[in-house]
């Protein structure tokens, strides 16, 4: 049987060999009393790789998100956050749920730039009817693949300072938002109060996200960590993988990219298909595909019967992502088995 190639989502990723070392090899220590030195350096590594004074580790980017929302705001504030953002439309209500916010939506123009104007709009004025605006979520890189220019960022800090409101990123996949504008990630996180960053995705650490900010932010955020049940023991043997994760991996998630380039090339080529080239910015690639004599689900299963793993389509739309575990040759396998299947 052919290797599995699997399309669904950077977060499949296995760890490299090199990270099943690290882990065995970690030096532990109770992380709750602040005891276990590789946890130790991975936050002390994530704050000054991104130009903040301090980070917390957590297990998942959904809890570094709902973590975040928890430590800027208070039950009944409001946040104001994108329509398609992972934090509405994939944290399970959390923000509702846990940390007791109204949520505010503004839609990207063009998927990935900010809506001043609009935004300005959903800004709460004081007045006894309203709640108050405490945080504002941005996203970066788009979970729609795109990448929201560093000059919409840096606007929209200048705006949200004068109001008095802190941004907190979703930076899920910071380093490829870097990577696609060619900028220091650094520079991104210098837009925003607090980020969330993903290690698990197309970094290939098997677990866990980073939590940065204010060294005023982060010990608040560490309480509340225990207070959701995040506060975890010898935690270095994941905190280790994730350090050689930003340690080593981020060079190469150019290479995915220009995968997602090529895949996005070829698919465009096939008849039936639409692709947006010029969405296809970092690691996937959306497209939709008319199928003319075969449904969804058989289009899906004819893929898994080649040991190739795709989701089905989410509004119309499917998507591919590359990643550590895909290459070349793996892309030409999953275009043939399409080709196949679309002209059945
Ligand atoms: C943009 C974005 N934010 C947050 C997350 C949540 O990460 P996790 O699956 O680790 O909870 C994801 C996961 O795919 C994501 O794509």
């Amino acid at each position: 049987m052919n290797k599995i190639v699997d399309l669904r989502s950077d977060t499949v990723t296995m760890p490299t060999e090199e990270m099943k070392n690290v882990s065995f090899e970690a030096i532990l220590g109770d992380d709750v009393y602040s005891d276990d030195p590789t946890v130790n350096e991975l936050e002390q590594y994530a704050a000054e790789l991104l130009g903040k004074e301090d980070a917390v580790f957590v297990p998942s980017g959904t809890f570094g998100n709902q973590l975040a929302i928890l430590t800027h705001t208070r039950p009944g504030n409001e946040v104001i956050v994108a329509s398609n953002s992972h934090i509405i439309i994939d944290e399970v209500g959390a923000a509702a749920g846990i940390a007791g916010v109204q949520l505010r939506t503004f839609d990207l123009i063009d998927g990935n730039r900010l809506p001043f104007e609009q935004i300005d709009r959903l800004y709460r004025e004081d007045d006894i009817h309203f709640p108050e605006t405490a945080l504002i979520c941005l996203e970066n890189a788009v979970s729609s693949g795109t990448v929201v220019p560093l000059e919409d960022m840096a606007k929209l800090k200048k705006w949200a300072d004068s109001k008095g409101i802190p941004v907190h990123l979703d930076g899920a996949r910071l380093f490829n938002a870097a990577a696609a504008m060619g900028v220091d990630a650094r520079q991104i996180a210098d837009q925003v109060d607090t980020l969330n960053v993903c290690l698990s995705k197309g970094l290939c650490a098997p677990i866990g996200s980073i939590v940065v900010g204010s060294k005023e932010f982060v010990d608040r955020a560490r309480k509340n960590r225990k207070m959701l049940g995040g506060g975890m023991r010898q935690v270095g043997v994941i905190a280790a993988p994730a350090l050689y994760a930003l340690k080593k991996m981020v060079g190469r998630l150019q290479d995915d990219h220009k995968l997602a380039q090529y895949l996005a090339d070829e698919l465009s080529k096939i008849d039936g298909v639409t692709v947006n080239k010029d969405e296809v910015q970092i690691n996937m690639v959306f497209f939709s595909v008319d199928l003319k004599n075969i449904t969804e689900e058989q289009f899906v299963a004819g893929f898994a019967e080649q040991n190739i793993k795709i989701n089905g389509s989410e509004d119309g739309k499917f998507r591919f992502v590359t990643h550590n575990d895909v290459d070349k040759e793996g892309v030409d396998r999953s275009l043939e088995v399409f080709k196949q299947l679309v002209s059945r």
